[in-house]
């Protein structure tokens, strides 16, 4: 399949998915996929529309080379996303409700992203948004270890390989 379409799906759209957005491109960058993806993040919620990244996330991209994180702007999701991507990517349980009302019941895209981070990883991206530096490390371990895992999903999705 040509052209997978991905969006990462978090709260705020200011912490956890645009990191994932963010080590998502950077690990795609050069590669083969790199034109066969369309990659994005949204928020169920509207608070930081328009808004950049949390600085806190922004420094923790940018200190592991994530350098795409600056560019990145919050935007809220809409229902017909459930219609124009492929991979739903939630973070937690409250983004599963969140989803689940704004797609009308229709989860059927919709995985939490932990799910390729291996059988040893938690089930949800803990929020970092009201906690310190130490979290925004440790989200972006459960990331990395998530993007390397659809990597590898999506390579055999696309070259049967
Ligand atoms: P995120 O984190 O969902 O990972 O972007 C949050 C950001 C903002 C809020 C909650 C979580 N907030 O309540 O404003």
């Amino acid at each position: 399949m040509n052209n997978i379409r991905i969006l990462f799906v978090c709260l705020g759209n200011i912490c956890r998915s645009p990191s994932s957005e963010a080590i998502f491109r950077h690990k795609v960058a050069g590669t083969d996929l790199e034109n066969k993806l369309t990659i994005d993040s949204a928020g169920t919620g509207p608070w930081h529309v328009g808004k950049a990244p949390d600085i806190r996330a922004q420094t923790a991209c940018l200190k592991r080379g994530y350098t795409e994180i600056t560019a990145l702007r919050a935007r809220q999701l809409q229902p017909e996303d459930k219609d124009n991507f492929d991979y739903i990517l939630i973070m937690d349980d409250r983004n599963y409700n969140d989803v689940q009302e704004r797609f009308n019941g229709d989860l059927s895209k919709v995985r939490f992203f932990l799910e390729y981070a291996g059988d040893d990883a938690p089930k949800y991206v803990p929020d970092p948004y009201y906690k310190g530096e130490e979290s925004f490390n440790y989200m972006l371990d459960l990331l990395e270890a998530a993007a390397d895992g659809l990597l590898e999903h999506l390579n055999k999705e696309i070259y049967h390989a």
